[in-house]
């Protein structure tokens, strides 16, 4: 018999839309957590969009400057969410309602199980009351600044939630 299951990872894939601006930040926020935690080897831990357009991609080069700022390196290249991801994923965090709706429905048409655990990474939330991630992509540099600041208060959040 395998005793496999306690020592699983636990895994944790981030989604927006394009998977240039608020998803590869969230994660990058997130294996920042979990190295300063040195808890790097019970994590996988990714970044996907709905979209396709920016697949293959770095993440927004003023996202990276902004986190950089931070210290905290976005690495990430996009990529696609697909139907394998809620086999392999436990957490799914959406970034805003439409990015939650569009995952909801791509697991209904075509997830083989119900493995996945789907939520707004803002249900996370503490300090700031954004109900959703603002779309950074539109705007001015503060807004990338402003996504940084409410992903970790709830990346932050969502850690303490599964520990
Ligand atoms: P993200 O931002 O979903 O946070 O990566 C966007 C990036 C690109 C586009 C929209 C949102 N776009 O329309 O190309």
């Amino acid at each position: 018999m395998e005793i496999k299951n306690h020592m699983k990872k636990i895994s944790v894939l981030f989604v927006c839309l394009g998977n240039i601006c608020r998803s590869p930040a969230a994660e990058a926020i997130f294996i920042s957590l979990l190295e300063q935690k040195g808890l790097t080897d019970g994590f996988i831990v990714d970044s996907a969009g709905t979209g396709s357009w920016h697949i293959g991609k770095k993440a927004d080069s003023r996202m990276r400057i902004a986190a950089e700022r931070r210290n905290i390196n976005i690495l990430s290249r996009a990529r696609q969410i697909n139907n394998k991801d809620f086999d392999e994923f436990k957490y799914i965090l959406a970034m805003d309602n439409s990015n939650f709706r569009n995952i909801q429905d791509l697991k209904n048409r075509t997830a083989s199980t119900d493995f996945a655990s789907i939520k707004k990474i803002q249900d996370f939330r503490s300090v700031f009351n954004e109900q959703e991630v603002p779309d950074p992509y539109f705007g001015g540099d503060e807004g990338f600044d402003y996504v940084l600041d409410i992903l970790e208060d709830s990346v932050n959040g969502f850690f303490e939630s599964i520990s």
